[in-house]
């Protein structure tokens, strides 16, 4: 079974894929992991995110710079969205993805362009969605037991930034596959959103 969970920054999709493949014992690959890999080794070469020639040159990023905890700060995150606007930067991440995807057995995907480009096949496809006030809190949330503050105003012009970049680039925007279900985890806590998306498997797969 593949299963394709596509959403925005801070939606949930990182915990949900997560735990569907503690669920169904399937292995999960964070492909926002691989853009972030490729925007820390633009920044650590002092390169320019927005030069596709920059950022294919990082797309041979080291293996050992995915467990980087850098790679989960604000900074490295809008130089991910930037680097992955390029089609050079899918192309050359693609391969990786698809075979991931299609290992034997199955696999959980969670992404931006999952559903609609790397596994348009996958047998279940969440979108997982909430409003930018409840994503924005839930950053912060993050961010103060990280012991970084940064004022609420501040997470949600970074956020809104972001989402209009990753929804308006020319190359796998970020939208929901015609045949995928819609969360939204707007009101729902972490167990909530875990046995909605459960369930939503359940009745497709
Ligand atoms: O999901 P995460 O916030 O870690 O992703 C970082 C950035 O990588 C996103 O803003 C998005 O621009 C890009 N990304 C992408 N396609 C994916 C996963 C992430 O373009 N499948």
């Amino acid at each position: 079974m593949i299963i394709a969970v596509d959403g925005p920054t801070a939606s949930g999709k990182g915990t949900i894929a997560k735990a569907l493949a503690a669920h169904y014992g399937l292995p999960h690959l964070d492909t926002g992991l691989l853009y972030r890999a490729v925007g820390r080794q633009v920044f650590l070469s002092g390169g320019d995110p927005d030069d596709p020639a920059d950022a294919l040159a990082a797309c041979d990023f080291p293996e050992k710079l995915l467990k980087d905890s850098a790679l989960r700060d604000e900074v490295t995150g809008g130089f991910a969205s930037r680097v992955s606007v390029h089609h050079d930067v899918r192309e050359a991440l693609f391969e990786r993805q698809r075979s991931f995807a299609l290992q034997e057995g199955g696999a959980v995907l969670d992404g931006r362009d999952i559903g609609t480009v790397i596994a348009p096949e996958a047998d279940v496809k969440l979108f997982v969605t909430a409003s930018t006030e409840a994503r924005a809190k839930r950053r912060h949330k993050e961010m103060i037991e990280r012991g970084t503050d940064v004022p609420l105003e501040v997470i949600v012009g970074d956020l809104e930034r972001r989402d209009e970049r990753d929804r308006n680039r020319d190359e796998a925007p970020l939208r929901a596959a015609k045949d995928a279900v819609i969360l939204d985890t707007s009101d729902l806590d972490k167990d909530g959103a875990i046995a909605a998306a459960i369930d939503a498997v359940d009745k497709r797969s």
